[in-house]
This record gives structure tokens, C-alpha cells and sequence, in this order.
């Protein structure tokens, strides 16, 4: 089943007259994970914001399950984010300094659901046990965990509303490679769990070849080339991803 289908996607800057995104169409199917890599700026978050209507733009659609989400009244859009998360890159701006780990994920609960304090209690160790983190970092701020840790309380707060369809934006790209490991496991772990959908946009194809069904090649605002993780592994088409493929193992050699 196509969960989202993004039909001509387009975001323009005007201040810098930046084409970030210059129509850009992708099919995502329940279940899958689907990677989409490319370039430092080709437009990757913007693509991830844009379909979470984070940021406005130009022209195309999102269609959710056939309903297009960028024409829906804010109201509805507000009830349906609740079944579309984003875990970020950057575990350390990611989360309020000031605001301790309960409160991150109370707060979750607090404005998309209406429970007895004591159960949102009960679902925050819930949820917060579910990326293996307990009780002991309740009363912590994101200072006093290590990078690792904040990314586990990143992925809490996407989990807490029981999400269907996840976008993980570079989500271990700020982390070191013994941590990326585990938290590409949990990603992993979680989605098989749950059977989440994923659109997971790394610049490191070998994260991307190892997790990802499916992949798509993005380059300055447009996508490239789309398929099969193995196919497009072993026999890209577009000169572009022969190149990136090339640079990607004399980085790894
Ligand atoms: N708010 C903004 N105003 C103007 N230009 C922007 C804005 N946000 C992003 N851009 C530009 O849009 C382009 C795409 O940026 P984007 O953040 O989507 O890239 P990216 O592929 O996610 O890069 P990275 O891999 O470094 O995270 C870049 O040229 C960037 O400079
Ligand atoms: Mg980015």
C-alpha cells in the first residue's frame, strides 16, 4: 500500500533565490524504509520539512493516505502529526537545554492526548524505556547525557503519539561510529516492532545500503534516480550516482 505520495514538489528561497526543491516526486509503501541520500544542500531537510508543512511552499502535493496534507485545514493537519514524526540530525539543538527529559515527553502527551497525570506518567517510562533509557534519566536536561543518550530521547519523542510514518533526518550523522551502530539498531529494532514506515536521508550511502528496501538520488533540488537498494547499488543509471558510489568507496578504502 502507497502510504505518501509527493507529487512536484517545489520550494523556493526568494531572499537567496535558492531552488531548494525543483519539483520532486516520490512514492513511499507502508512498511518500507526508503532512503534518500545526496549532497550537503541539495535539498534533503527542505524536502523533510516541506512534507511536514514545517516550512511552506510553491507548488505540488503531499498526498497521507490519499488526503493531501498541504491543502488540509490546520486543525486536521495539527491531528494528523500525530501519525507523522521527524527525528533530527542534531540531537544537541534538538531538544530544549532548559527543559528536562519527563517534561520533553510529557509534554508529547499533554498536547496530543488527554490522560490522567498518573497514566502520562506511566507512558512516559513507557516510552522512554522503549529506546532504552529508564527512570534514572527522568529528572536529567539534554547537558547531562551523552550525544548518544539525547538522539535515544529524540526518537522518544517521535515514538510517544505512536506514529505510523517516521522521517529520520540524518539521525546519526552527529554521532560516532560505535553509537551510530547502536542507534541504527534501534531505528531498525523499533520499525520491525512496529511496523513504521521510514524516509531516512543519510549522505552516507553505506548507512543507506544497510538499513534501506528502497533509495532515491537526490541532486541540487531534483531526484535523480529511484529503486531497489541492490539495484541501484550494483548497476546505477545516472552518471551522478556512478560518481557519488565512486566517492563513497574511495571514502570507505
Ligand atoms: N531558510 C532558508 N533560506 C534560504 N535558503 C535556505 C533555507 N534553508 C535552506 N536553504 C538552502 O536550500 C538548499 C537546501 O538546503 P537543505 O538544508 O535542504 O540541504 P540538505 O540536503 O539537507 O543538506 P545537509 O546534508 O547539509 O543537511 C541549500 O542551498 C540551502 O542553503
Ligand atoms: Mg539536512
Amino acid at each position: 500500500m502507497e502510504l505518501l505520495k509527493v507529487r512536484n514538489l517545489k520550494k523556493v528561497f526568494p531572499k537567496h533565490k535558492v531552488t531548494a526543491l525543483d519539483g520532486v516526486d516520490i512514492s513511499i509503501l507502508k512498511g518500507e524504509i526508503c532512503g534518500l541520500v545526496g549532497e550537503s544542500g541539495c535539498g534533503k531537510s527542505t524536502f523533510a520539512r516541506a512534507i511536514l508543512r514545517l516550512i511552506d511552499v510553491q507548488d505540488g502535493s503531499v498526498l497521507y493516505k490519499g488526503q493531501d496534507l498541504l491543502k488540509m485545514p490546520y486543525r486536521k493537519m495539527r491531528g494528523l502529526r500525530k501519525s507523522l514524526q521527524i527525528i533530527f540530525q542534531d540531537p544537541y539543538t534538538s531538544l530544549d537545554p532548559r527543559v528536562k527529559i519527563r517534561k520533553t515527553i510529557e509534554e508529547v502527551f499533554i498536547v496530543h492526548e488527554n490522560l490522567s497525570s498518573k497514566e502520562r506518567k506511566r507512558r512516559t517510562l513507557e516510552t522512554l524505556e522503549m529506546v532504552g533509557l529508564g527512570a534514572t534519566y527522568l529528572e536529567r536536561l539534554p547537558s547531562e547525557l551523552s550525544g548518544g543518550e539525547r538522539q535515544r530521547v529524540g526518537i522518544a519523542r517521535a515514538l510517544a503519539t505512536e506514529p505510523e510514518f517516521i522521517i529520520c533526518d540524518e539521525p546519526v550523522s552527529s554521532l560516532d561510529i560505535s553509537v551510530q551502530a547502536q542507534i541504527l539498531n534501534l531505528l531498525m529494532d523499533l520499525q520491525e516492532r512496529k511496523n513504521l514506515t521510514y524516509l531516512f536521508i543519510s549522505h552516507d550511502l553505506g548507512v543507506v545500503g544497510s538499513i534501506c528496501d528502497r533509495v532515491t538520488v537526490m541532486r541540487k533540488g531534483r531526484f535523480v534516480e529511484t529503486g531497489l537498494c541492490e539495484d541501484i547499488f550494483t548497476s546505477p543509471k545516472h552518471e551522478y550516482t556512478k560518481n557519488l558510489l565512486n566517492a563513497s568507496r574511495l571514502h570507505l578504502a
